[in-house]
């Protein structure tokens, strides 16, 4: 496992790993460190865990470290000696602490750096603007969750009396930000599927307190469970703050007695996040695949609403042929407009262009297993569409002659004749998957909505929201706001603030030009 983090950093996270052993019943035998002055940190310990066997864990820089990012260190575990009594589930617990571990000071202060409108945002509420609530949050495990935590914080939210729900999505440093929540923030994290159980636990224990609960959603996870088995408790929250659109879409015909801040119907999440996540994507489809070659080949986008256009877009600019289907008249000859290969029948245009790439931006289903029949040639399937819901993958299986899984990539259905969909991510938004939905920097404009939202929604009278929609006034709000004049203030040019997002002061001065060609060694 690698992270970064200054020597003090590296010292700690031995000191947590062999805490968190210990806890899980290992004898420490052994401990060396190299010396206090030697270069970097390195240490390792020989333990007897119980259920294990006799286990070697060390921490040390990389080899070269001129070829690994700036305070990068390596920790590592090896079973040396397994116990006769050696238990399976034992050894991987033991493996899953090595992924936890909670992000170092390091890392959080390069974090705070990629989030300069968020930080502002806090400093200028001041520390009590949170102080005087509950929050119950469900929104990513990802790196720009945690500086939506580190604000909420500072501005004097109580960790003890907030809950987050946990989707369960792999987003690249998802266990690194889980040990930082959990062992840092001591704040708790209950996995999806006890959602019921840990509503009611977070109920009780903010009204122990005297708190009413703002709620943070990405996705519409959290109301709905608040009407199906606690309806009786909706004096408890004060309101919701939504950042996407599936999450308003799950609130329509529930009551509402409490008001929606939607930062995922606003003008100003409007004003950056489909080009983000476009890009994201297509990146990430093209990372999962260094070695292939998609230029002049043909591309499939189903669904042209906001995110499918710049998907369909991009793909061009990177010289892919590009079709486009959308079941909307409308969409469907903007498309045509724009000079997409285009028709209204998605079977006849899989049929005629054979895409090696089809990207599915609909929203709520676009491919089913109708329409593979269609794919003379093997291609592969990638979504940004939220959770799994743009195939279907159980028709898919259904139609298959076989299902075979290749894990991180994704899987893929053999269809017989060579013809292979291999979807990756396993239909998962590729944005998210293995990967962190949106530039940090990018999603920075809509952390400090989501954050504005909360801070609107503590005042006294929700600063003027009613229970049940408030889209015009939460517009008024964010556009408004400081927020966009700081976004201009730090990327509009040419007058605009910079500050590189590199390791800065961390690392030692030199007084020549570090590296040669060919390196020294
Ligand atoms: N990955 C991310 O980070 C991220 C962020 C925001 C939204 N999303 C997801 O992306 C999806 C698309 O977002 P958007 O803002 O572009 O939505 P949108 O509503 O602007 O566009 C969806 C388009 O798909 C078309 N469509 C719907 N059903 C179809 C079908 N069966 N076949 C063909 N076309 C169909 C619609 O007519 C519309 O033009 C959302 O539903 C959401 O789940 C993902």
């Amino acid at each position: 496992m690698m992270f970064q983090g200054t020597r003090s950093d590296a010292n700690q996270a031995f000191a947590h790993y062999l805490a968190k052993f210990q806890e899980q019943m290992a004898d420490i035998a052994s401990v060396l460190k190299a010396p206090d002055n030697a270069r970097v940190f390195a240490a390792q310990a020989h333990l007897e865990v119980s259920g294990v066997g006799k286990v070697l864990l060390s921490i040390s820089a990389p080899s070269n470290i001129a070829y690994a990012d700036a305070n990068s260190y390596i920790a590592a575990l090896t079973v040396t000696e397994a116990f006769s009594d050696s238990d399976g589930n034992a050894v991987q617990r033991l493996y899953r602490q090595l992924d936890l571990l909670p992000l170092t000071s390091y890392e959080l202060a390069d974090l705070r750096r990629q989030f300069p409108l968020t930080q502002e945002f806090a400093e200028s509420r001041g520390s009590r603007a949170m102080a005087d609530h509950a929050f119950y949050l469900s929104i990513h495990h990802m790196t720009d969750f945690v500086a939506m935590m580190d604000a909420l914080l500072a501005m004097g939210a109580d960790p003890r009396y907030m809950t987050i729900l946990d989707k369960g999505y792999p987003y690249t440093r998802r266990d690194r930000v889980d040990g930082w929540l959990r062992d840092t923030l001591g704040i708790k994290v209950d996995p999806y599927p006890e959602r019921v159980a840990s509503l009611d636990a977070h109920i009780e224990r903010a009204r122990g307190a005297g708190l009413k609960t703002i709620i943070f959603d990405d996705g519409g996870y959290i109301w709905p469970v608040v009407v199906e088995y606690y309806l009786n408790a909706a004096a408890e929250f004060v309101g919701i703050v939504e950042q996407t659109m599936s999450g308003i879409w799950k609130l329509d015909g529930l009551p509402l007695p409490i008001p929606v801040f939607s930062v995922a119907e606003s003008q100003l999440k409007a004003t950056v996040e489909s080009y983000g996540v476009a890009t994201a994507a297509v990146a990430s489809i093209f990372d999962r695949l260094p070695h292939e070659k998609f230029e002049g080949r043909p591309a499939l986008v189903v669904g042209y609403g906001r995110i499918g256009r710049e998907v369909a877009t991009i793909l061009r600019e990177r010289r892919m042929r590009v079709a486009v289907h959308d079941s909307e008249i409308v969409a469907l000859v903007a498309a045509h407009e724009e000079g997409f290969i285009t028709s209204r029948s998605l079977a006849h245009l899989i049929e005629s262009h054979q895409p090696l790439l089809v990207v599915g931006a609909a929203g709520r289903g676009s491919l089913r297993g109708e329409h593979l029949s269609a794919f003379r040639k093997s291609c592969y399937l990638a979504s940004v569409t939220s959770r799994t819901y743009e195939f279907d993958l159980e028709e898919f299986a259904e139609v298959a002659l076989k299902v075979l899984n290749y894990d991180r990539l994704g899987h893929a259905y053999h269809l017989g004749q060579g013809v292979e969909l291999c979807v990756l991510g396993h239909g998962m938004p590729m944005n998210f998957y293995h990967a962190e939905s949106l530039p940090n920097r990018y999603i920075d404009l809509i952390i400090s909505a989501l954050l504005l939202g909360g801070v609107t929604l503590a005042q006294p009278d929700s600063g003027g929201l009613v229970a049940g929609h408030n889209l015009a006034l939460t517009n008024t709000i964010l556009n408004t706001s400081a927020a966009l004049d700081t976004y201009y203030d730090w990327y509009g040019e040419p007058s605009a603030r910079r500050e590189l997002l590199t390791p800065g002061g961390s690392v030692p001065a030199f007084h020549a030009v570090p590296w040669a060609f060919p390196p020294q060694s």
